[in-house]
């Protein structure tokens, strides 16, 4: 490690939703996050890597209730996996937070308080549009053809007496963060959206719930739960001890940067500052939007059974391999494709090919020619100065590009190294050089000019494949701690003894390895037995629900709420009148003379001043909501 000390070095990632496992798509952000950590420690940085799980809300509570458990039990048990997963992949992280700790619950009551205490926290009335699954609130304007704009699923009307926070005051306050630190919120196409979303008009931010429990409760209304964003934003601070014990906030605050998805970036660039504003507490310095991988043209997703196992790539490539692909393939903000072929061909090229080659080239010249022993460089020509200027050079390339956040131009830069180094072997020819006696200094310069470039190489990829570097320093018969500044050297190599070792990366066979892995995929009947139902119900639980066959005669919009319809539905002898929330999928005169199922016996109720008598049966169709229909006689039962 260096001995300079350079200061703090705040990362940190999103912290997961423990909804389900993770795959391939969430370790990517995690691996750069571990890369840039490491990285930085080399450099002589007090390093704070943070992560966790983001464990409140209706999804979570839901995705228990189905499962049948409570939600805390439902989240231990996928988060347990999440950290086998971390220590799997030799995550280096500093703190691991849950949200459901108390050092983390108490602290967003804390924070809530001091924003209450500040003014910026009232009680109103909440009516507006809701993600489920992203817990986020929409107005009409802000949906993509009436659906959620993050992912893409329906959105249902909800209103519900709620805590606000005035974000609205923040408007200016946050253009005037993005012209004076513009370096706050890269790229600048990042920075625009931001600030076409805050003139559209900020709108104040409901922040509580009463329409499910599973949460940090409001410490002055413990019927409300706060909303999962700002009891998730906290978590960068109150692992830091903010705000009752500053010790290690005032040492790490601000962050250097959060690392995040680019779909979470708003809530990041938005709704994060303008709390800390609140607070009069400093803003972090960066937030970095990174890209999504995407697979079949999309985001991996369970039900589509497309989602990339990363513990089953480890254990047959292994995680250096694994980490090398993911931060050397994809460019850093932009969205990339993953398939397996493109990761094999990855692998063998780069790491069994180039890399590998060379690791195991050198050792067995320098066992072959020089009895295992690295010589010192006696003189030197056109082709080792080469090699040497490349590779003392290359340090500077990889600072300069990591300071870019690009990880995938950094390796390239140690790869064009090594592809250098073995270009040399073919140039210099040392199987030559061995059989005639006069060329032994040449002989030597070449195999010390390896073995130092190994070294040089060593260095430069252990903030992204640790493993590897001790693999490689072990074969050229190194120990001691690896030190970013002894990559500018080139003399360090003289009278070690190189260890002939197992190949690093062996080379894959890319047809097999397609097969195997097309093999392992879930079959459709194995993706569909992974729907997720809701508890099992008993028969007579089900014998309760009356459903009759009847038809529409009337539909009219309802009066002042867009979303809904009202029908008048004959179901044999009674005409009915119910309301459904379908006016965005139908418009009322398609749907009169229609057949459908009506639950018959639910409990009458008013939906927006309307009395509903019944539900009409719809189907999910993805895009739109499907009648559900029969040609059977009105009024007769549906069994
Ligand atoms: N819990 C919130 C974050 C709160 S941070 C205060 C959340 N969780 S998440 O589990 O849904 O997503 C976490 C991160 O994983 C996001 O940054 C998201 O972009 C990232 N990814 C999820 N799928 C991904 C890919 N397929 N590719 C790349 N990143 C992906 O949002």
């Amino acid at each position: 490690m260096s001995t300079n000390n350079k200061g703090t070095y705040y990362i940190t990632t999103p912290i997961y939703y423990p909804s389900s496992d993770l795959h391939i798509g969430h370790t990517y952000c995690t691996v750069m996050a571990d890369a840039m950590a490491r990285f930085k420690r080399l450099q002589g940085y007090d390093v704070r890597f943070q992560t966790g799980t983001d464990e409140h809300g209706q999804k979570i509570q839901k995705k228990a209730e189905a499962n049948g458990v409570t939600p805390q039990a439902y989240v231990d048990d996928v988060v347990s996996r999440i950290l086998k997963l971390w220590e799997t992949m030799e995550i280096s992280y500093d703190d691991f937070v849950r949200t459901t700790e108390p050092r983390h619950t108490k602290r967003v009551q804390e924070i809530f308080m001091k924003m209450y205490e500040k003014g910026d926290i009232y009680k109103s009335q909440y009516e507006g549009l809701y993600c489920t699954d992203c817990e986020a609130f929409w107005t009409e304007s802000q949906l993509v053809d009436g659906k959620c704009p993050d992912c893409g699923r329906a959105v249902e009307p909800a209103h519900e007496e709620a805590y606000f926070f005035k974000l609205s005051k923040y408007g200016d306050k946050l253009l005037k963060l993005y012209d004076e630190r513009p370096e706050f919120l890269e790229p600048e196409s990042r920075r625009n959206e931001m600030r076409a979303f805050i003139n559209q008009g900020l709108e104040d931010l409901c922040i509580s719930r009463t329409s499910f429990d599973w949460g940090i409760p409001v410490p002055i209304d413990e019927k409300h739960v706060i909303y999962v964003w700002l009891d998730a934003l906290s978590n960068y601070i109150t692992t830091l001890g903010y705000p009752d014990d500053k010790a290690e906030y005032n040492k790490y605050w601000p962050a250097d940067v959060h690392l995040v998805g680019k779909e979470i970036v708003r809530f990041h660039s938005i709704i994060w500052p303008a709390m800390l504003m609140s607070m009069d507490e400093p803003l972090p310095k960066q937030v970095l939007g990174h890209g999504w991988l995407l697979i079949d043209g999309g985001k991996m997703s369970k039900s589509k059974g497309n989602v990339v196992d990363p513990v089953m790539l480890i254990e047959r490539y292994g995680i250096d391999a694994l980490k090398y692909f993911l931060l050397r393939e994809y460019t850093f903000g932009q969205d990339g494709i993953f398939t397996n072929e493109i990761m094999l061909k990855r692998m063998n090229y780069d790491l069994a090919n180039d890399l590998g080659n060379l690791v195991s080239r050198t050792v067995s010249m320098i066992e072959k020619y020089c009895g295992g022993v690295i010589p010192s460089a006696a003189g030197k020509d056109e082709f080792d100065e080469d090699l040497e200027n490349i590779a003392v050079q290359t340090a500077d390339k990889v600072n300069a590009q990591m300071d870019k956040f690009s990880f995938s131009n950094a390796l390239e830069e140690i790869w064009v190294l090594v592809r250098r180094a073995n270009k040399y072997v073919d140039e210099k020819m040392p199987w030559v050089l061995a059989k005639d006696e006069s060329k032994i200094n040449s002989l030597n310069t070449c195999m010390h000019h390896l073995a130092e470039a190994l070294r040089v190489v060593s260095i430069l990829i252990y903030p992204f494949m640790h493993s590897t570097t001790v693999k490689i320093r072990e074969q050229i018969g190194i120990d001691g701690a690896i030190v970013w500044e002894d990559a500018y050297r080139f003399d360090m190599m003289g009278g070690l003894k190189v260890r002939k070792g197992d190949a690093i990366f062996p080379r894959l066979d890319i047809d097999k390895e397609l097969a195997e892995l097309e093999a392992l995929k879930p079959t459709p009947a194995e993706v569909e037995e992974k729907l997720e139902l809701k508890p099992e119900i008993e028969f007579d639980d089900f014998d309760k629900i009356d459903m009759r066959v009847g038809t529409i005669l009337e539909a009219t919009k309802h009066k002042d709420a867009k979303k809904l319809l009202v029908f008048k539905v004959k179901l044999g002898t009674e005409t009915r009148q119910i309301v459904s929330g379908v006016a965005e999928h139908y418009k009322p005169e398609e749907l009169v003379g229609k057949k459908v199922i009506v639950v018959a016996n639910l409990k009458p109720r008013k939906i927006r001043g309307e009395e509903s008598n019944g539900m009409i049966i719809f189907a999910d169709g993805d895009k739109k909501l499907e009648l559900v229909t029969s040609e059977a006689p009105d009024g007769n039962p549906v069994c």
